[in-house]
């Protein structure tokens, strides 16, 4: 029989075929794309915060409106330069500052180091605005010095408000405050995207961000101020504020370790806080009325938070292993319980019952070298290894004041212990202490400590190691 070549090749073809077909199959599995190498990626999951003061962590600040992508530029033709894009001016913007108003007041070139602004925050509420600054000026001398430091006031406005123009034209205030700055980019109306329909809040911190960033821009870059203090229009001072200010800005230039001082204790309520010269290091910023210096506005700028910015002050990578200087007992009171973007939340449960200081401290005439951070943790760790341990909230509860006093009249210093956050929780609660914690630390704390008072005696609430052993202080 006569072989057909034509025919042998497609013979030979479909056999290739065949046993092509049956070693695919008999791939193992190990060769296979897995799910993770697919040419579809997974989706990234949309992650948005949902109250304001569980937030820990804004966005990293992507700019608001959002760019919309660049136009594809053909590879041959070069990029054209980037026109930068000219904003309207608004009305309010010219920064109507004066150079003249105040002795040591010149708003122009650097201002020495012992020149402080002090910021004052606002928006729509004058006369918050006028309690505020009553109280400021009742308190800063008339030529606005106290101890070596020197204090520029001014008010940074975030509204469209009249009323705040009508207020600060009249004296004393216009002839006390050194500038009335105006933001120029602030809302009129909250952005309505569906970002905003979900969480409409974050309109409002988004815009006290924004405010805050150029506020502190204007301070630091346009003024070169070498520090500031901020308040905001619902805050009192009391009347050691800037005794405590003027003597607390030059530790924190000195000490790199020092992130703010802070003129609130969020546990600063009354029945627990009794000394009115305790100061005190803690992990957790407090705000409501803070000493910054430019270095710290110049690591912070380009960072800066869309929104929450006291929330953004408290993230670790943000703080950096540095604390804020406390009192014991407040210098400032928030009494802001009407528009603001908290709509007066916290003000009955915790805010009203912040004790403000009415004992005045000479600060400037007392030696703070030992809140430098050496010093501080060496006694800190002294105090607690002398302090005497108490087994439980109910045997200190058991204990009364003579119980708790020293032969020498003093108040003792006592030690409880806590576990986890749990407990802590439980025995924050019955001592009536902000139970929150704040990046997995209690508010106030340094090193997970918490300080507080009990029937005058000084209560250590340590972490179990610390309170056991407190030489573990050192490795925290
Ligand atoms: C809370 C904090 C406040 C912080 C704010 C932002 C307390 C007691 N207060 O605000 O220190 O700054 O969260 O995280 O914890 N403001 C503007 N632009 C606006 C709206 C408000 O600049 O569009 C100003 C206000 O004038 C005020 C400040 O922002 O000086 C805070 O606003 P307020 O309404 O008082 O809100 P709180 O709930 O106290
Ligand atoms: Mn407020």
């Amino acid at each position: 029989m006569k072989i057909n070549t034509s025919w042998l090749l497609m013979l030979v073809i479909a056999l290739g075929i065949i046993l092509l077909n049956f070693y695919a199959f008999q791939l193992p599995i190990s060769t296979l794309p897995s799910p993770s190498e697919s040419l579809f990626p997974r989706p990234i999951a949309f992650h948005r915060h949902s109250s304001p003061h569980t937030v820990l962590t804004p966005p990293p600040s992507p700019p608001l409106p959002p760019t919309p992508p660049p136009p594809k530029q053909p590879i041959t033709k070069p990029t054209p330069p980037v026109q930068p894009t000219v904003q309207p001016q608004h009305p309010l913007d010219a920064p109507s500052l004066d150079p003249q108003r105040k002795g040591g007041c010149k708003l122009t070139g650097t201002a020495p180091e012992n020149v402080v602004a002090l910021l004052v925050i606002t928006c729509k509420r004058p006369d918050y605005l006028k309690r505020s600054l009553d109280g400021i000026l009742k308190y800063l001398p008339s030529d606005h010095k106290v101890g070596d430091m020197e204090y520029c006031l001014i008010i940074s406005q975030d509204c469209d408000e009249s009323g705040i123009d009508r207020l600060l034209a009249t004296e004393p205030y216009a002839s006390r405050i050194s500038g009335h700055i105006k933001h120029p980019g602030f809302l009129k109306v909250p952005p309505t995207g569906p970002e905003y329909l979900i969480e409409p809040k974050l309109a409002a911190y988004e815009a006290i961000s924004k405010h805050y960033k150029w506020a502190l821009g204007q301070i630091f870059d346009t003024m070169k101020f070498a520090s500031a203090v901020v308040l905001e229009e619902d805050i009192d001072v009391a009347p050691d504020f800037f005794e405590y200010f003027s003597s607390l800005i030059p530790i924190l230039r000195q000490d790199s370790s020092l992130f703010c001082i802070s003129a609130w204790n969020d546990n600063g309520f009354g029945g627990v806080v009794e000394d009115p010269k305790a100061l005190y290091r803690t992990d957790i910023f407090p705000g409501l009325g803070w000493a910054l210096t430019r270095q710290l506005w110049d690591e912070l700028r380009d960072k800066w938070a869309r929104a929450y910015w006291d929330e953004f002050m408290r993230l670790p990578r943000i703080r950096n292993r540095r604390q804020c200087i406390r009192p014991e007992i407040s210098r400032t009171y928030h009494f802001g319980e009407k528009g603001g973007v908290s709509e007066g939340q916290f003000q009955p449960t915790h805010l009203s019952r912040i004790k403000i200081n009415t004992t005045p401290v000479k600060w400037t005439e007392m030696d703070l070298t030992n809140m430098l951070k050496k010093r501080y943790d060496a006694d800190l760790q002294q105090a607690i290894t002398e302090s005497k341990f108490i087994k439980s909230p109910q045997s200190l509860e058991s204990m009364t004041e003579k119980d708790l006093t020293k032969a020498d009249g003093s108040p003792m210093d006592v030690k409880l212990a806590y576990g986890n956050e749990e407990d802590f929780v439980s025995i924050a609660r019955r001592y009536q202490l902000m139970e929150e914690w704040k990046e997995k630390l209690p508010r106030t704390s340094y090193k997970g400590v918490v300080v507080f008072r009990f029937r005058k005696a000084r209560v250590f609430l340590c972490p179990n190691a610390v309170a056991h052993d407190p030489a573990t202080l050192t490795l925290l």
